[in-house]
């Protein structure tokens, strides 16, 4: 797809990263141009090579950190955006814990420039990527918009709360930016063409990226967080959603938004399947998709799980025009795919 000279650039700050290069692909099919701006801090220049693969043309890209205002004052001076994809963000719980300044420095000031940016240039609509971690444990399942936010869990989750009354806050004060946060569940598989797909650094702390390189022999074998929870079959439950999904949702967010004549506004909306599934039953699946017996044990809890949570997404399904089309089946034999072609 060629981009046309009308096509409205976006701004996807963090787009090089596991979701933000998913969204690369599905605006530019959307006839959007997106920009990328990333600091390569969590995301390999490899992944520029796999759009370019996917999309037969480069997308502009920014090697820059977002929390530098001449930098990014400067990009916005020149590209002249219709709209911003707020992506770029420190996401490792359990580091957040151990460095939480370095979690609240990084993801709050990037978050609180473009905020100060978007006016100066005349930007109105921001996507902003949020996260199921704010609800804690629900009470109810499925769990809703309305569903009251429970203290973060970690440092990660309170920036994403934070960010999220920041945002609220400045609209709320008038200042002309129509937002909506979309609070994610968890994503997972790959590009269908695995050109791009997760790249965890390190040892995987989620379950998708162990359970694949313990398939392909990378890791010996894989722990099951805990059998003596509450669920069906005592493991966790988790709304697992495609990361194209995931990522169509978002172009979805950006189209109503740029629909809406509003001078400002501010919506939180889940995005999920609306389904909830065990660890066990991942495992289960994955090896009927792929034929590959996994090598796993049950060990003890991991600190910090919640035991389920998985969306109502009623309203995603309204307010966006927009569901969820992927099966965990699908998921999971494309996530399959990617390690394949990255091992
Ligand atoms: C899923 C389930 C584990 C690894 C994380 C972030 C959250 C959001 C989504 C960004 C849990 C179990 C895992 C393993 C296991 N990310 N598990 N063995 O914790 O639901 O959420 O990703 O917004 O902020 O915290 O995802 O994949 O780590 O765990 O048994 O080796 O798999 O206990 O029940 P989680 P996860």
């Amino acid at each position: 797809m060629t981009p046309t000279g009308n096509s409205p650039k976006i701004l996807v700050t963090g787009g090089a990263g596991f979701i933000g290069s998913h969204t690369v692909v599905s605006l530019v099919e959307a006839g959007f141009e997106p920009v990328i701006v990333d600091d390569f801090s969590n995301s390999e220049r490899s992944v520029l090579d796999g759009l370019r693969t996917i999309l037969g043309r480069d997308v502009t890209c920014y090697s820059a950190n977002c929390n530098d205002a001449a930098e990014m004052a400067a990009i916005f001076q020149k590209e002249g955006f219709s709209g911003v994809i707020h992506f770029a963000a420190y996401k490792a719980v359990g580091e957040s814990v151990q460095k939480p300044l370095k979690y609240y420095r990084n993801n709050l000031d990037s978050l609180l420039l473009l905020l100060e940016l978007m006016p100066k240039y005349k930007v109105s609509n921001l996507v902003f990527s949020s996260s199921c971690t704010v609800y804690g444990q629900p009470e109810q399942l499925p769990v809703t918009e309305q569903t009251p936010r429970l203290p973060a869990q970690s440092p990660y989750g309170n920036t994403k709360a934070i960010s999220e009354d920041i945002i609220r806050d400045t609209v709320n004060a008038q200042v002309p930016i129509k937002a909506l946060a979309l609070r994610y569940f968890n994503p997972v598989g790959a590009h269908p063409s695995a050109e791009i797909g997760e790249l965890p650094l390190g040892v995987p702390a989620n379950l998708i990226p162990f359970i694949t390189q313990t398939a392909a022999g990378i890791r010996q074998s894989l722990t099951v967080y805990g059998d003596d929870y509450n669920t069906s079959d005592g493991t966790c439950v988790r709304d697992y959603i495609h990361v194209v999904d995931l990522a169509e949702a978002h172009v979805q967010a950006l189209r109503k938004l740029s629909e809406s004549s509003d001078e400002a506004s501010y919506d939180v909306i889940n995005i999920g399947t609306g389904r909830g599934e065990t660890v066990l039953n991942i495992i289960k699946t994955f090896e009927q998709e792929t034929g590959v017996k996994l090598n796993y044990t049950i060990g003890p809890r991991r600190a910090g799980d919640v035991e389920q949570v998985y969306a109502d997404v009623t309203k995603a399904n309204q307010a966006l025009d927009w569901q969820a089309r992927r099966s965990l089946a699908e998921s999971l034999r494309d996530a399959w795919r990617w390690q394949q072609k990255i091992s």
